[in-house]
């Protein structure tokens, strides 16, 4: 389906292959109603950067996904930097399928929670559909489950990508990129102890992959000290948080990261300065005068994130 509008989304292949080439990253961003969505789009504007929004099952469940795809409409018409809709985290062919026939321009189909076999199985699948409409596909392998410090070789292998795995995977799929698991994880989280990132592997799967291949890094909220402070300071109980160090992220594009997704970050932006404007202005109950500066300081956050991944200027 194409949207009703002027301009078209991009599909995330073509918008990763320049990145690859440009050794810059592209920042996804989860939106899950228009304060996010329009953050983001401003940001992006501003700073004429490409942008991949992505909507998880649960957004797609809790803005209705019409009013997304009206949302993302309104968000073309008044840009010009290219935009592509993401569906993120989709777990079996019947969303993706959704998500294709309603509009969107990539797919995420993360079939990490099953074997080897069956994930081929059912990212082949989406794959056939999605590539017969113009559409991209990403999948996963490996799990992104949070790791301890001192976690041993093999529990590592059992959990983080395998670089030959990687490559047969993409062989036999078709699939247009691919997320790892290198010790990030969702959330704000994310390590116990010391921020570790496995290079190495990473160097390995890009070397298995080829080095023309795209890989996403999930998980990759850096979790603010600023943010989260800015939360606690205002009543939020938020202790132990740890997100992945900025300057990690160019070894990661240096690597083939070409997509890195943030979905925490916009969380605690938002909901630290709704909790500052309530905290500092108890009377306040007009909505826009809370959700206006949460939009703001998510457009910050994201603006901030487009420098640091370099995507400034590449629209
Ligand atoms: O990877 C998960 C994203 O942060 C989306 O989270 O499923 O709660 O919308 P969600
Ligand atoms: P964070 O929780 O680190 O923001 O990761 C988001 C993500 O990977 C969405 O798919
Ligand atoms: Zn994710």
């Amino acid at each position: 389906m194409t949207l009703c509008t002027s301009r078209q989304l991009v599909p995330t292949k073509e918008l990763l292959k320049k990145a690859l080439k440009g050794k810059y990253a592209l920042g996804a961003y989860n939106v899950n109603n228009m304060e996010l969505l329009q953050a983001i789009v401003e940001a992006g504007q501003e700073l004429k950067a490409p942008l991949i929004l992505q909507v998880s099952a649960g957004a797609r469940k809790y803005a209705n996904e019409t009013y997304l795809i009206k949302l993302v409409e309104a968000a073309l018409e008044s840009s010009d930097i290219p935009i592509a809709l993401h569906l993120d985290h989709g777990e079996d062919f019947e969303i993706c399928k959704a998500c294709i026939d309603g509009g969107f321009s990539s797919v995420m189909i993360d079939g990490s929670k099953h074997t080897f076999q069956e994930n081929i199985v059912i990212t082949k699948k989406v794959v056939e559909y999605a590539h017969e409409r113009g559409v991209s596909v990403e999948a996963e392998l490996g799990r992104l489950a949070g790791v301890e410090d001192n976690i041993s070789v093999s529990e590592k292998d059992a959990i983080y990508t395998n670089p030959n795995e990687a490559r047969e995977f993409i062989e036999k799929t078709g699939v247009d990129s691919l997320a790892i698991a290198i010790g990030t994880s969702h959330g704000a989280y994310k390590f116990k102890g010391e921020a570790k990132l496995d290079f190495e592997r990473l160097a390995e799967i890009q070397k298995a992959v080829g080095y023309d291949y795209p890989l996403v890094l999930h998980g990759a909220s850096s979790v603010p000290e600023e943010l989260v402070k800015m939360c606690n300071d205002n009543g939020a109980d938020i202790k132990g948080s740890k997100g992945v160090p900025e300057e990690m992220f160019t070894q990661a594009t240096q690597l083939g990261v070409a997509k890195i997704n943030v979905d925490t970050d916009l969380r605690l932006a938002l909901t630290g300065a709704i909790r500052k404007c309530f905290k500092e202005n108890p009377a306040e109950f007009d909505p826009r005068k809370y959700l206006g500066p949460a939009r703001q300081a998510v457009k910050d956050i994201v603006k901030h994130k487009i420098k640091v991944f370099g995507t400034d200027g590449k629209a």
